[in-house]
């Protein structure tokens, strides 16, 4: 499928026209289709009234045009999720158009209206059908914009949707097939992006003790991945994603129920892939290093053990209590790793880390934690624009307090309360004075069924981190 600008010459081959009304007047774009038919000013609209969520189709004999008028409730109350809400669906309900070749007219209200559209269409055209004899079938063949703002804006946001899809075709690989081999791959096949991949042998020499615990009794290679974009001569930022391609809990065993969901185990590493390649793509003049602990959390006669204790890169010990809490201790040799070895401005940490957090905050927010006010507010921003949410949780000395251990420097649970918290407070011990966030991705990660109204989000893997940190990465 294509995005391209409108322009007037291409009129003769549009097949559909999505269209924009507001409850309380009707944008001079939408006006003009009286052209094409007088049904729109003639105030002929069966009961449409431009509230949010509705829409109401027209079709012209006389051109075979069929325009789509969709609701966008009160002008002065437009916002972009609005948008993006009322186009993707639009865009989702003409999906088998045959032949189609849409137009798409804006409100002419907002000023991040082109990209905000051409997202919210290319993100609900994604579905994982790969393994499904009934495809997908999008019969659209180009999306026209019509819109002030030049090409280059559409460009961007189309590549930008495509490295968000392709992070959620790695995320919502079955376990058995999106394996740390897969990822690393994956990676290589990213032009300008360097790849090194440390295995278990690794692991041992240079004392990463939480990935050679948690990867005991992996079948398949756990891995280490070290990828490298930009300019060497600037101090990078490092990306960190935790990558357990399953998470049965290892010898704490999880319940048999929705045990499945754990292949999404895998997600915070394949917005790091994906955020690489868009930096690639898009020619980025930034020097980022992205890290992937990558490994599977199985059970059997070699695996670790509640009550074995694990001495990571940086020295720390650690008491395992849960080999369910194996997140913790693989992102521990990981930002440890890249902190001692490339010296980074900043670390950002993305993790499906707590159940906890999915409690506390649900599906829209990644609960956020870290040791710097000011790379927080710039998270925080980059998170406005990019309409991926976080909400701050603390991670002071009382949450430390919890997760000390008497055997070991530190302990990988601290109980029930505060999960999320005590899951920030453990992963702090590894960044040192290096500004650091950490983002719990437990709940944006992946969603059950398409929310209502949101056909941008299709059920399966989010693809979440991918536009946040590429608009903070632009951004710095
Ligand atoms: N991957 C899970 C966290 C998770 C659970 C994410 C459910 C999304 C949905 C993580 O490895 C885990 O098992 N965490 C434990 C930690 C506990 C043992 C301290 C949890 O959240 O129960
Ligand atoms: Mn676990
Ligand atoms: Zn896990």
């Amino acid at each position: 499928m294509e995005f391209l600008k409108y322009s007037s010459n291409q009129s003769k081959d549009v097949t559909a026209i999505i269209a924009p009304a507001f409850e309380d007047s009707v944008p001079q774009q939408t006006k003009s289709l009286d052209k094409e038919t007088s049904v729109i000013s003639t105030g002929n609209k069966q009961g449409f009234s431009g509230k949010k969520g509705e829409t109401f189709d027209i079709f012209n004999p006389n051109t075979g045009k069929r325009i789509m008028l969709i609701g966008l409730g009160k002008k002065g109350e437009l916002s972009d999720e609005t948008l993006r809400r009322a186009y993707s669906s639009a865009f989702s309900s003409l999906k088998s158009l045959p032949n189609g070749v849409v137009q798409v007219l804006l409100p002419d209200v907002l000023p991040g209206e082109t990209k905000e559209v051409t997202f919210a269409i290319a993100l609900a055209a994604y579905e994982f059908d790969r393994y499904r004899n009934e495809k997908n079938r999008i019969r659209i063949k180009k999306v026209l914009i019509a819109t002030k703002s030049p090409e280059g804006t559409i460009r961007e946001a189309k590549v930008v949707a495509d490295a968000v899809n392709f992070t959620r075709d790695i995320a919502n690989l079955p376990p058995s097939v999106g394996t740390p081999t897969l990822f690393e791959k994956t990676a290589r096949k990213i032009e300008g992006v360097s790849v090194k991949a440390f295995g278990r042998n690794d692991f041992i020499r240079l004392g990463m003790g939480g990935l050679e615990g948690v990867s005991r009794a992996a079948r398949e290679a756990a891995k280490l991945l070290i990828l490298e974009y930009g300019p060497r001569d600037k101090k990078p930022l490092l990306i960190v994603g935790k990558g357990i391609t399953f998470d049965s809990g290892g010898i704490s065993i999880k319940p048999a129920e929705g045990m499945d969901e754990m292949k999404f185990d895998k997600c915070g590493a394949s917005a790091i892939v994906g955020t690489m390649k868009l930096l690639s793509d898009l020619k980025v003049d930034k020097h980022v290093i992205g890290i992937a602990p990558l490994t599977e959390n199985l059970p059997g006669g070699n695996a670790y053990k509640p009550g074995d204790i694990l001495t990571h890169y940086n020295g720390v010990t650690s008491e395992v209590l849960s080999t369910d809490a194996e997140g913790r201790l693989v992102l521990a040799d990981a930002i440890s790793y890249g902190v001692k070895n490339f010296k980074p401005s900043a670390v950002i940490d993305l993790a499906t880390l707590t159940g906890a957090c999915v409690v506390a905050l649900g599906s829209n927010y990644a609960g956020m934690m870290g040791n710097d006010d000011s790379l927080k507010n710039r998270i925080k921003k980059a998170s406005k624009n990019s309409w991926e949410r976080v909400w701050e949780l603390p991670i002071d000395s009382d949450f430390q307090d919890q997760i000390k251990s008497k055997v070991a420097d530190i302990k990988n649970t601290g109980g029930r309360e505060g999960g999320a918290e005590t899951a920030g407070a453990f992963l702090s011990r590894f960044v040192g004075d290096t500004p650091w966030v950490h983002l719990d991705i437990a709940g944006t990660a992946w969603t059950h069924k398409n929310g209502p109204g949101r056909a941008y989000l299709p059920a399966g893997a989010t693809g979440y981190g991918v536009r946040l940190l590429y608009e903070f990465i632009r951004t710095e």
